[in-house]
């Protein structure tokens, strides 16, 4: 069994997110991290953090050296690039080069297997420039990535697979934000690649994303499609992924009562956070 904590947007080194959904406080991470950090030493089983993206606001060596420091936590942690994270062309080169811990195949695409369950990390791009985003919402995969995806889950048909990108596949439900249309939805294009891929290996069970900050959960094709809320925001959310022999078990942890500052809640977005539908599910 496999236990780890899904985190995203968590904009480290600024004081004023430009996109929030709810209140964010990334000049408070250290305390954020330090209480995610307690809670992960009281449960005493957790294996990993993953982080899908944004860890930090903008990509400089000085920014991901200090965000390193910040994200040193109990359990090894693991990244996979969101946009804020590649906002200088170099930007690989400097997350090899100045945490390497969080790429632990040397690589911005990698995957992580433990026993029969294997996460496929797969930065999405943005722009012609690979690994780089100055201002496009693009999304979509390069060749190189989807021939990486084939080759390995051919080589493990029989375990199961999630997949870790940074952009969302789906938009927010309208049944979940009570708006006249979907919220925050990616290009059909995006939507459509992510799909045939699932449609065609139907050992991938779950796609983990990130980018809208919010708590979502559609289900496509028998697939979970997650994103998460940012930890920076209030009420500070993460996920719980359990995985193992015949069992993929997500649950919603808020860390908010942890917090030694006054943190602002806008209760007319309680959609952020997802209906218990959007919190937790259970597949035997
Ligand atoms: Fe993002």
């Amino acid at each position: 069994m496999t236990r780890f904590i899904y985190i995203a947007d968590t904009h480290f080194g600024t004081s004023r997110m430009a996109y929030q959904q709810q209140q964010g406080y990334p000049e408070k991470l250290g305390s954020i991290l330090s209480e995610l950090d307690a809670w992960i030493r009281k449960d005493g089983e957790v294996d990993f953090v993953l982080h899908g993206g944004d860890m930090v606001n903008s990509a400089t060596e000085a920014n991901i050296r200090k965000a390193r420091g910040a994200f040193r936590l109990s359990v090894p942690v693991y990244l996979c690039l969101g946009n804020h994270d590649l906002t200088a062309p170099d930007a690989v080169d400097m997350w090899l080069a100045e945490a390497p811990e969080f790429f632990p195949g040397k690589s911005p695409d990698y995957c992580l297997r433990f026993g029969d369950s294997i996460i496929h990390i797969v930065p999405n791009h943005w722009e012609e420039v690979p690994y780089y985003w100055n201002d496009k919402q693009e999304p979509h995969f390069r060749p190189h990535q989807i021939a990486r995806l084939n080759e390995s889950l051919r080589k493990y048909p029989d375990a199961v697979h999630l997949l870790s990108t940074h952009s969302p596949v789906f938009g927010i439900p309208v049944e979940q934000t009570g708006f006249g249309e979907a919220f925050h939805v990616p290009p059909p294009s995006f939507t459509r690649t992510v799909l045939d891929f699932v449609q065609q290996y139907p050992r991938v069970r779950c796609v983990l994303a990130a980018h809208n900050h919010v708590n979502t959960h559609v289900v496509e094709e028998g697939v979970h499609f997650v994103t998460v809320s940012s930890l920076s925001e209030t009420p500070f959310e993460f996920r719980l992924i359990e995985l193992g022999p015949g069992i993929l078990k997500m649950s919603t942890v808020s860390l908010i009562s942890r917090m030694d500052f006054e943190a602002k809640y806008d209760y007319n977005k309680t959609f952020v956070q997802g209906r218990k539908r959007d919190r937790e599910f259970e597949e035997l």
